[in-house]
C-alpha cells in the first residue's frame, strides 16, 4: 500500500546519528563506521542525500551522485552516469512506497543533471559497493519494479593480512635487474602517473587522485626510466575499512612480477596500519589475486542499470 505520509527532505550531517542507526538495522550486509557512512552521504559536492520521513520519524535514507566516466583516453570523451550510492528503508516501513519515493527522486535529480543512465552502487571514487549484495532479497524485485535490469555480477575479494609479511625486497632486486624501479609515489610522480592512467585507465584518475592526496600517498609506482609502467593504490575511499585498489600494469610490462610487488607493498601498508584484512573491491583478474596474495571471494553483488 502506498505510504501517503512519506515526506522527503535533504539529509544533513546533523542527521548522522539517526542515519547511522537506521543504516545499521536496515542494511546488515554493509556494516560501516559512521565516518564512512558520512563519506558516502556527503563526500561528493555533486551528490544528493535524502531523508524519507513518516510521521516525523526517519523511515529511509538514500543518496546518489553523477559520475563522469571517460570513454576515451585522456578524457577526450566521457559519459555522465548516475549512481545511487546507498538506499535503505527501515524494516517496519517497507512495502509502503518509501524506497520508491527515494529512488524516483534520486533518479529524477540525476537525470536533470545530465546523467544518461542509472546504476546502483558502482561509481568512483566514492562508493561503498560495486552493486547490490546478493543477500538483499527484496532489492531485485524492487529495482525491477523501477525498470532497472540486471547486467551482471561483481565481487569483492578478501585478503588475510596475517598470512604473510608482504616483504618484496627479493622481488624488487629481480625487477631492478630488469631496469624496473618501485617506490611509493610522491608529488613529483604525478605527471608520470597521469600519463600511465591516460593511456590505459582514464576512469581510475579520480581514485588515484584520492590516494595521492593521502599523507603519505597510498599509491606505489613501478617505473622504467622516467615512465610509469604500473601502479597500485589503497585507501582511495573507505580508508577505515582497509580497501585496496585500483591497480594496473601497462600491457608491455606484464609478466615481470610488477603487479604482485605493487600489490604486496599496498598490503604491507594496510597491515602496518593495523588492518587484519584487506578488501579488494570490485575485483577483476581473480586468478592474479589468488596467486599473488591468497585472496578469496568475500562478497558477491548483482549489478543493475537503466537508461535515464
Ligand atoms: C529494497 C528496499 C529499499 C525497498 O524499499 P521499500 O520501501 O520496501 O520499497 P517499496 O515499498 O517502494 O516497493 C516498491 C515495489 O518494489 C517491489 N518490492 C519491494 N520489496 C519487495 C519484496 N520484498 N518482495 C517483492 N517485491 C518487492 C514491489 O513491486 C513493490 O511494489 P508493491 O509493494 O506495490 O508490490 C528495502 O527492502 C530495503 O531497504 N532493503 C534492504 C537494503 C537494500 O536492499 N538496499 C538496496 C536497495 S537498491
Amino acid at each position: 500500500m502506498p505510504e501517503r505520509d512519506v515526506a522527503l527532505r535533504p539529509l544533513r550531517p546533523a542527521d548522522l546519528g539517526a542515519a547511522y542507526a537506521l543504516w545499521q538495522r536496515s542494511a546488515p550486509f554493509d556494516p560501516v563506521p559512521p565516518p564512512v557512512l558520512a563519506e558516502k552521504l556527503w563526500g561528493d559536492p555533486a551528490g544528493l542525500a535524502l531523508a524519507a520521513e513518516v510521521a516525523g520519524a526517519l523511515a529511509g535514507i538514500g543518496c546518489g551522485a553523477p559520475w563522469e566516466v571517460p570513454t576515451e583516453p585522456a578524457g577526450r570523451r566521457s559519459q555522465r552516469r548516475g549512481s545511487v550510492r546507498l538506499l535503505a528503508v527501515a524494516p517496519e516501513h517497507r512495502r509502503r512506497g518509501v524506497g520508491s519515493a527515494l529512488l524516483r527522486t534520486l533518479a529524477d535529480d540525476l537525470g536533470r543533471r545530465g546523467a544518461t543512465s542509472l546504476r546502483i552502487g558502482e561509481a568512483a571514487p566514492n562508493y561503498l559497493t560495486p552493486g547490490v549484495d546478493v543477500r538483499y532479497e527484496a532489492a531485485p524485485a524492487f529495482l525491477a519494479a523501477h525498470g532497472l535490469r540486471e547486467t551482471g555480477e561483481a565481487v569483492n575479494l578478501g585478503v588475510d593480512l596475517g598470512r604473510d609479511d608482504w616483504d618484496t625486497s627479493d622481488d624488487e632486486q629481480r625487477l631492478a635487474a630488469a631496469r624496473v624501479s618501485v617506490r611509493r609515489a610522491s608529488e613529483t610522480d604525478r605527471p608520470a602517473l597521469a600519463a600511465l592512467l591516460d593511456a590505459h585507465w582514464p576512469a581510475w584518475q579520480p581514485e588515484a587522485d584520492c590516494a595521492m592526496g593521502n599523507r603519505p600517498p597510498t599509491l606505489h609506482l613501478a617505473l622504467r626510466g622516467e615512465s610509469a609502467i604500473g601502479f597500485a593504490a589503497h585507501s582511495a575511499t573507505n580508508a577505515p575499512l582497509g580497501w585496496f585498489g585500483p591497480m594496473g600494469t601497462a600491457p608491455e610490462a606484464r609478466g615481470l612480477g610488477v603487479g604482485a610487488v605493487l600489490l604486496k607493498r599496498c598490503l604491507a601498508d594496510l597491515k602496518a596500519e593495523g588492518h587484519a584484512r584487506a578488501t579488494i573491491a570490485w575485483a577483476a583478474a581473480l586468478p592474479f589475486y589468488e596467486r599473488a596474495c591468497g585472496a578469496t571471494v568475500a562478497r558477491r553483488f548483482r549489478r543493475f542499470e537503466r537508461a535515464l
